[in-house]
């Protein structure tokens, strides 16, 4: 499942007056977007996410400076570089995802399949690691 995590590299117009940058739902992304939030002024240290979704799909793009994500899918582990505003991470349902080391200027953009429900959130490891025990 670890391979299903992949980089989209997003189409981009940059002439003398700057870049644009064009994400389509169903198109560049793999899903209908039902929802977009983003997360700015987290310290280096910080370590977001830690957690993995029955449901929803996410694209993650850092639309200004950098961070990292590591995906898990409970047997393999592999770590994403964020670090260009015209590429994401895509992160099929059931991944266990942590964002970290993020620039003091990242804005982390989230696409995501569905609506939030925190009752399709796994917020615990080891309860994680059952789970895809019994997939
Ligand atoms: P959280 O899941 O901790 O964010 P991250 O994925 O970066 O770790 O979410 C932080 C808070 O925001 C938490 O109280 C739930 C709430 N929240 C919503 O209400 N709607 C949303 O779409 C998201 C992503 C979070």
């Amino acid at each position: 499942m670890i391979e299903e995590c992949k980089l989209i590299e997003f189409p981009q117009h940059g002439d003398e007056r700057g870049h644009l940058v064009i994400v389509e739902g169903n198109q560049d992304i793999p899903f209908d977007i039902k929802r977009v939030f983003y997360i700015y002024g987290s310290d280096k240290d910080v370590i977001r996410g830690r957690h993995a979704n029955y449901n929803s799909e996410f694209v993650l793009i850092n639309v200004a400076g950098t961070s990292k994500v590591k995906v898990d899918d409970g047997t393999n582990q592999k770590v994403f570089d964020l670090d260009r505003p015209h590429i994401g991470i895509y992160l099929p349902k059931l991944v266990w995802k942590d964002m970290y080391d993020f620039s003091e200027d990242s804005v982390l953009l989230v696409l995501a399949s569905e609506h939030y429900d925190n009752n399709e959130y796994i917020r615990d490891y080891d309860e994680y690691i059952k789970v895809m025990k019994n997939q």
